[in-house]
């Protein structure tokens, strides 16, 4: 087990990576090497029109010592999705689920120990085609690598609400984890920077009056005692955090809702104490608790600001219920942790 003091996620992979290549119309063997660089030509398709779509999801040590993955099926179930809207051939679930065992048992040592640390897992896929037209791709690349992030404590957030730019479109693909999603999102994400924020909420594309979701989360109000989160629609990613924290909360009697939250209703509800807490869920952070919401120039300050040793959090609440199934502290009974 190892040790590493706390990694940014990222700094380190583990020793091993899955590797599969698509050709002439069928998935090849997939095969497990050393991490290493791929050899790639400067005509692959995938440096120039954005055939590349990716997953994030890890795998967590229990207090007991055993090793499982959070709810690969369903990240396998939004690769699919993904690969579908970018014209990509899907890897088989025996590839994608059964490669995923097989590297994190072989990589095991890498899955850290500490309390809050886990090793992060990235799927991903890219168009290999090296001829310059731009067409679906003949000849694609899945892989898998593995890198230990730690306690990923997250600091309470400042958010501005976005206005002027836009992350996704209906009809586009924002429920996609496609790379221009979030090559997009820099710009826009840079300017709130500048302004002193940490992240952008996006808003709808059309009128920019719906709140949708964040950088890498999606986002919860509590609004008069409600969980509320903006509804799936085709502009937004089907978060699995998001999804465990619903229902989690059902489990819980926490009373939430799924429905569309105007700018509007968020002002006035800051305005008037109605909007107690709010938070970013995701895998990286789990819960990421907002402190300050910017909108149109003005500052709101969140009555509760969930710090993780304050009390009456409700996302805390939540994200303590989550972590004690994952690292083993309490009963799974939806089946999420997929031991390996
Ligand atoms: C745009 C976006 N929204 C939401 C999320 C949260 O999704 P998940 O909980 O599956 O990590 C992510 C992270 O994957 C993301 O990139």
């Amino acid at each position: 087990m190892i040790n590493l003091n706390n990694p940014e996620l990222g700094a380190y992979n583990s020793d091993h990576m899955l590797v599969c290549d698509y050709r002439e119309g069928r998935w090849l063997e997939p095969e497990i090497v050393p991490f290493g660089p791929f050899s790639l030509l400067p005509t692959t398709l995938a440096f120039h029109y954005g055939q590349t779509i990716f997953e994030g999801m890890k795998a967590f040590r229990t207090e007991d010592g055993r090793i499982h993955i959070f709810r690969p099926e369903k990240h396998y179930q939004r690769m699919v999705r993904s690969a579908t809207r970018m014209c990509m051939p899907v890897v088989s679930r025996e590839v994608f689920i059964g490669g995923l065992r097989r590297l994190v048992g072989l990589d095991r040592d890498w899955v850290p120990g500490q309390a809050g640390s886990a090793l992060y897992i990235r799927p991903f896929q890219i168009a290999t085609d090296t001829k310059l037209k731009v067409k679906v791709a003949d000849s694609y690349k899945f892989a898998v690598v593995c890198s230990p992030a730690g306690d990923y404590f997250s600091q309470p957030v400042r958010v501005r609400v976005e206005r002027e730019y836009v992350r996704a479109v209906q009809g586009g693909t924002g429920f996609t984890k496609c790379g221009g999603n979030y090559g997009g999102a820099l710009y826009p994400t840079e300017r709130a920077k500048e302004e002193g924020y940490d992240q952008v909420l996006w808003t709808d594309g059309k009128n920019h009056d719906y709140i949708e979701e964040s950088g890498m989360m999606n986002v919860f109000f509590l609004i008069d005692g409600v969980l509320v989160t903006p509804p799936l629609t085709d502009t937004i990613l089907d978060g699995v955090t998001r999804d465990s924290l619903l229902t989690l909360a059902a489990r819980a009697g926490i009373p939430a809702e799924e429905r569309a939250v105007s700018v509007d209703e968020l002002r006035e509800g800051l305005e008037r104490g109605r909007v107690r807490e709010a938070f970013g869920a995701g895998t990286a952070a789990v819960v990421s608790p907002i402190r300050e919401i910017g909108i149109d120039g003005k500052d709101y300050l969140l009555p509760v600001v969930g710090s993780g040793v304050g009390v009456g959090s409700v996302g805390m609440e939540l994200k303590k219920m989550l972590d004690d199934i994952r690292y083993g502290r309490a009963a799974d009974p939806f089946g999420w942790n997929f031991y390996i």
